[in-house]
């Protein structure tokens, strides 16, 4: 900026003659156009600005300095008109820079892929099972949901008495008292066995899987809900003992949790099978130490098992002085919580996406 006239400076208000001084810094501080809007409301604004002001202070001078200052005041007015310009352009060339480079389209990053779906693991694990059978010879069969009274419990030999032919823990239907949401997969044996009866000769045997919903009247807690998964398994054959029942159960579960996979077998009661057990496994979440799944005891019951009772056979038409047979329904989501080492089974059925995508790794 070339500098005014000492002369006419000195007709001017030193707080404006400051003020000229003071220009060039306070314009190289703006460093945005916002602030830059400010300095220009204070320099070359309208009213008040101090251009405006000197243009007063011009017009009260006397007359024989008004030539001299005029030029002063012009030239100051064009310097700070034309500084302010360039800075303004500047300040908006480097705005544009910045939004251009945030929204810049970057070819070396990798395409946004979108969230893919996946099976849910309670569903990968009964596929698992259904591998771990097959090589076996063992086929899948599926039942209804809503089960009659004959499928659920009197094909299975379960007698009148038994508290899960009571309302108080089985969800019957409302409008067909006679129909109910299945206890459990057996209903599932009751149906192949009526249906392959006729050709069981034929075929040598029966074997299939089960795997599916069922409902009973539980209180949701870690272990426990309303609705959760079986899967039940069926062989007939001639000659079949508990032995045979043992060494195939055993041999999945080494298939399923790992070669060191340790089972132990209760004595226990079903109505369906006579000698009846249930199987237990060491429960990997605490070692053996004793936790919340397994109550302290370092075992986890996951499937009720035993040779099929001569009455099953004979209501679905078969002789049980010629075929004999065991049968197993396995808890899936006991099992879910053995294979993951999860503690509690309501995070199965809460669908937080974080707990199923680490459940990715649950094959
Ligand atoms: N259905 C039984 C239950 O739900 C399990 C079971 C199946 C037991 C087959 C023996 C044979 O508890």
């Amino acid at each position: 900026m070339t500098q005014p006239d000492a002369n006419a400076l000195s007709l001017l208000p030193t707080e404006m003659v400051e003020a000229c001084d003071d220009f060039s810094s306070a314009l190289s501080t703006c460093s945005t156009l916002d602030e830059l809007n400010r300095l220009k409301g204070i320099y070359i604004g309208r009213e008040g600005s101090f251009s405006s002001r000197l243009m007063d202070a011009l017009k009260k001078a006397p007359k024989e300095q008004k030539r001299n200052l005029g030029a002063v005041v012009n030239g100051l007015k064009k310097t700070w008109e034309d500084a302010i310009k360039v800075r303004q352009s500047e300040l908006e060339t480097a705005k544009q820079h910045l939004d251009s480079a945030k929204n810049a389209w970057d070819a070396t990053l990798p395409p946004p892929t979108p969230p893919t779906g996946a099976l849910h693991p309670l569903n990968r694990l009964m596929d698992r099972l259904v591998d771990v059978f097959r090589p076996l010879g063992y086929h899948v069969e599926e039942g209804p949901e809503v089960e009659t009274e004959e499928h659920n419990f009197d094909g299975l030999n379960i007698p009148e008495d038994h508290p899960a032919r009571g309302t108080a823990d089985t969800f019957y239907l409302a409008q067909h008292s006679e129909l109910l949401l299945r206890t459990h997969t057996s209903p599932v044996q009751v149906r192949v066995l009526k249906r392959l009866a006729p050709e069981l000769e034929k075929k040598g045997g029966i074997r299939f899987l089960a795997p599916g919903r069922v409902y009973r009247k539980d209180e949701i807690d870690p272990t426990h809900s309303p609705m959760f998964h079986q899967v039940e398994g069926m062989l007939v054959g001639k000659g079949i003992g508990m032995h045979h029942l043992k060494g195939t159960l055993a041999y999945a579960m080494k298939a399923l949790f790992g070669p060191e996979a340790d089972v132990r077998f209760r004595p226990s009661y079903f109505p369906f099978v006579e000698p009846g057990c249930e199987m237990d496994v060491h429960c990997p979440l605490c070692g053996g130490s004793g936790c919340r799944v397994c109550k302290g005891s370092g075992w986890v019951e996951i499937l009720g098992a035993g040779l099929i009772h001569p009455n099953v056979l004979r209501i679905a038409g078969i002789d049980p002085e010629i075929w004999s047979g065991f049968a197993f329904g396995m808890g899936v989501e006991r099992t879910a919580m053995m294979v993951s080492q999860t503690p509690d089974l309501r995070l199965f059925f809460e669908n937080d996406q974080r707990f199923l995508q680490v459940m990715g790794g649950l094959d």
